[in-house]
């Protein structure tokens, strides 16, 4: 399937350039593409990326990934063995990422005259990671995140994007959607939708290095919708989790996924208003929102978590069922809370709020249920 540019309007009023004019402009400077991240979903994003590299003439065939070093059990570094390999036998074990993907534990380096730099490691280390690279980037690099999350800070919550742009005073695009890892490593098709503030060459840029035809990306302008959406889908996830757990059926769990979707819209309308309706039925929006609550790791642990009465730590469940990989609702559900409280906003969100007082220990699992049947 042909990459598709504005699947809402055509902004600005311009006819969009085709990929090959964009490849065709851009043929003189080669584009070098680093993937700062590389867990799952990193590992599948630079396979994704590398597969585009060698095939398009306006990139470097070389990917870097920056690798959070680890020791493996045989005492290996990861690094290594994924240069050695050819596959991240930790977080995507089984799958080739292209002879043209090389590892680079060293962060400074990994970016070292990248001109596309591709964000993609859980959330939390995300601000870490951008005051390192702090003078260390090409400043005409462009990015993307594929991060979902939001840090909070003193002055309201700030958006990943925002951060590296903030941080890094570069812009920022976002890649979200109904994206498994597993799933797509594998090469079963999946959509995908890039927002953009207002560059659309530099949108098409970003779909041409990712679509492939067993994954479709489609741009819209709407930075902070597709990546609200991207975020907050893992706190309804989480309450899908916890029905699964309490075994209330499909009927349950669809009822939480329409009151996610309605919560989902209205805090990210409130927070931006320029957010658009249309966004929510964009890959990012309502098709990531099925696939977290029918499978992912959120709703995985959520469950557990649900069948064993709230007595086991979410932090505890984690460790033992994701080895090594990373929950984000539990942690969003918090960050969600604390833009709620501090604006007066916790009884417009009582599914947002619930799953907070579940996942911290103040209501038993079955408070899900009952808010449900307070709820229309
Ligand atoms: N896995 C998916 O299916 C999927 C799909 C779409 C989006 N995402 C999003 O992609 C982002 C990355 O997730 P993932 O699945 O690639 O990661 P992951 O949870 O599989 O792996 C965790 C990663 O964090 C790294 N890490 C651990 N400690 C660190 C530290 N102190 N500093 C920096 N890195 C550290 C680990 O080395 C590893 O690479 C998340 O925001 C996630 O929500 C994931």
């Amino acid at each position: 399937m042909a990459p598709a540019l504005d699947a809402q309007e055509a902004p600005n009023g311009g006819e969009s350039l085709t990929p090959l004019q964009v490849q065709n402009n851009n043929a003189s400077h080669k584009s070098k593409v680093t993937i700062i991240g590389s867990g799952n979903w990193g590992s599948v994003a630079s396979k994704l990326v590398a597969s585009n590299t060698l095939r398009l003439t306006s990139f470097h065939d070389e990917v870097r990934m920056w690798v959070f070093e680890e020791t493996l059990p045989s005492g290996e570094k990861l690094t290594d063995v994924i240069n050695r390999n050819n596959e991240n036998v930790k977080y995507l074990p089984g799958i080739k990422l292209g002879k043209n993907v090389v590892a680079d534990p060293d962060l400074e380096s990994a970016v070292k005259d990248a001109d596309m730099l591709v964000f993609v490691t859980p959330h939390q280390f995300m601000e870490g990671i951008c005051k390192k690279l702090v003078g260390k980037i090409k400043r005409d690099a462009e990015a993307i995140s594929l991060v979902k999350g939001m840090e909070v800070k003193m002055e309201g919550p700030c958006m990943i994007s925002s951060l590296i742009s903030e941080q890094l005073g570069i812009s920022c695009c976002v890649l979200m959607g109904a994206n498994i890892a597993n799933e797509i490593a594998v090469g079963k098709f999946s959509e995908a939708t890039v927002g953009y503030r207002d560059n659309r060459e530099v949108a098409e840029k970003w779909v041409q290095l990712f679509n492939t035809p067993y994954f479709n990306v489609t741009a819209v302008q709407d930075v902070e919708g597709v990546e609200l959406c991207g975020t907050l889908k893992n706190v309804v996830a989480i309450a899908a989790g916890f029905v699964d757990g309490l075994e209330m059926g499909n009927n349950t769990k669809a009822a939480i996924m329409r009151l996610g979707l309605r919560e989902m819209k209205a805090f990210s309308k409130l927070l931006s208003p320029s957010v658009k309706d249309s966004t929510f039925f964009e890959s990012c929006g309502v098709a990531d929102l099925i696939t977290t609550c029918l499978g992912g790791r959120n709703r995985k642990v959520a469950e557990a978590f649900a069948r064993n009465g709230g007595k086991r730590s979410f932090d505890e469940l984690e460790a033992e069922m994701l080895q090594g990989q990373k929950l984000q609702g539990v942690s969003t559900a918090a960050e969600v809370y604390e833009v709620l409280s501090h604006r007066g906003w916790l009884e417009l969100f009582p599914l947002f709020s619930t799953v907070h007082e579940i996942s911290t220990g103040r209501f038993p699992p079955s408070a899900i249920v009952e808010y449900l049947g307070t709820s229309n």
